[in-house]
């Protein structure tokens, strides 16, 4: 078979070039020249810009009817949960995480569950056949009708799955997968992304779902390609510190399902467990109260969280006091320490501080913001937070404190866990009053600690 021709694109201007060159001779970009597959619409300067035969009519929105994609549930419901339901026939769907943070063992687990009603093809790049076989018999996870494919050359693969017509195929890595096509090395941008687009052109002609795993660098996104994200239906994480046995799965982007959904999962000899009653997890146990701890409640995706917030606050013994943050945007907390000394009168210039999200979860979320400042209060006055307090609300630049989103559903929650006061914003507060629960609804960050007093 002839070599498909190839040629450079530049991933600035798109303009190509036939050779690779340092330098883009159309924009004049340094370093931004990768190999693509020559696609016969692009050939031939001037035809690139001559018009394709429609090949499907234009029509009016309304004319047209929704289909509702069914859905494979793949029986592990934390997984479903973030997929919005389970998997949809022809969908790509990118999994990323750090190594050995359970990626494999989690689809080995979801085909293993899926092979008992549909096809499944199991294509691996990284480890042999008989480690995955060995991973599988160690976890006592039933494989008995997962088929198997040791491969990293993407035309075999191309050729394998279709012939064997699985419902679902997971690719593990699409790093290690390479295209004969490309004289690029394997694992290189231009491999990663002509690879994962012909798979998603194959999930999309032939209805299989696909799934990829990737590898995330060590700035935590995914290997060189940010395209793929563009190119995938669903983009989901592996997140959680590798110390504790917890991994969160997030839904970063999802064409079929809500986005920041979280799936929670404990690590355990036997695989992943899904976690049905996460909110426990993430308050850490104490006898009593301590100082420099509040309880915020979250929402992530659809389902609330209750998180512990930890914050210690030491008299720093430099020009430059720190500010560290872990689960939590750094620079929030340096905005809301200008915040709590403009508008209520505390320093802390010369105090370290340092701000932890217990259990490994990130919270991205402004309502985080009042449940932070109260456990740096808290351990600046080396005070405890009354017994059985939550918080939860945004406080802005001028000392006001915003509402949550769905802040009912947050307070059923805590209060489902036993928690006896709320400390949000007054536009949070229920209408009824809730079992149990006293509500201290406040309009200012000052308010907020003159309640505390
Ligand atoms: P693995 O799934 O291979 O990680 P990744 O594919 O993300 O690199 O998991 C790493 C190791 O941890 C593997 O040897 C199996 C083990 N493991 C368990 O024993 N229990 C578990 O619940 C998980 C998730 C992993
Ligand atoms: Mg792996």
């Amino acid at each position: 078979m002839a070599k498909p021709k190839t040629q450079f694109v530049c991933s600035e201007c798109g303009g190509i070039s036939a050779k690779w060159q340092g330098k883009c001779p159309h924009c004049s970009a340094w370093n931004t020249l990768e190999e693509t597959v020559e696609s016969p619409a692009t050939t031939g300067g001037a035809h690139r810009f001559a018009p394709l035969a429609a090949s499907s009519p234009v029509r009016r929105l309304d004319e047209i009817e929704p289909r509702e994609s069914p859905r494979q549930p793949t029986g592990i419901d934390e997984f479903d949960r973030v997929l919005g339901g389970g998997l949809v026939p022809g969908s790509v769907v990118l999994i990323g995480g750090d190594p050995g943070i359970g990626k494999s063992t989690l689809l080995l687990q979801a085909l293993a569950s899926l092979a008992e009603q549909v096809d499944v093809l199991y294509v691996t790049g990284e480890e042999s056949a008989e480690q995955v076989a060995l991973r599988a018999r160690r976890l006592g996870v039933p494989t008995a009708n997962v088929n198997l494919l040791a491969e990293i050359r993407l035309e075999a693969i191309q050729n394998a799955v279709n012939e064997q017509k699985p419902a679902v195929a997971v690719i593990d890595s699409i790093q290690t997968v390479y295209s004969g096509a490309l004289t690029a090395a394997p694992g290189s941008v231009s491999q990663v992304r002509e690879c994962a687009a012909q798979l998603t052109r194959l999930a999309k002609q032939t209805g299989i779902a696909i799934v990829m795993i990737g590898h995330v660098t060590k700035d935590g996104t995914l290997a060189g390609p940010r395209v793929l994200e563009h190119i995938v239906d669903t983009v989901l994480y592996f997140e959680g510190d590798t110390h504790s046995s917890f991994r969160l799965v997030r839904a970063f982007k999802n064409r079929f399902g809500a986005v920041n959904e979280l799936g929670v999962f404990a690590m355990t000899d036997r695989g992943l467990r899904g976690v049905s009653n996460p909110s426990a997890m993430f308050l850490s146990q104490h006898e009593q109260q301590v100082p420099g701890s509040c309880v915020m409640t979250t929402q992530e995706g659809t389902r609330p969280l209750l998180v512990e917030i930890q914050a210690l606050v030491d008299s720093s013994h430099g020009p430059n006091p720190k500010r560290l943050t872990v689960g939590l945007e750094g620079n929030r907390l340096a905005m809301l320490l200008a915040v709590m000394h403009r508008h209520a009168g505390v320093v802390t210039y010369d105090q370290d501080v340092f701000v932890n999200a217990v259990g490994g979860v990130r919270i991205t979320e402004p309502a985080a913001d009042l449940p932070v400042l109260l456990a740096i209060m808290s351990s600046l006055r080396d005070r405890p937070l009354p017994r059985g307090l939550m918080a939860f609300g945004e406080i802005g630049l001028a000392g006001e404190i915003r509402p949550a989103p769905r802040g009912q559903e947050r307070l059923r929650e805590a209060a489902k866990l036993g928690f006896s006061i709320a400390l949000i914003p007054k536009a949070n507060a229920p209408k009824q009053p809730i079992d149990g629960m006293e509500i201290w609804a406040v309009d200012r960050l000052d308010a907020a600690l003159e309640r505390l007093k």
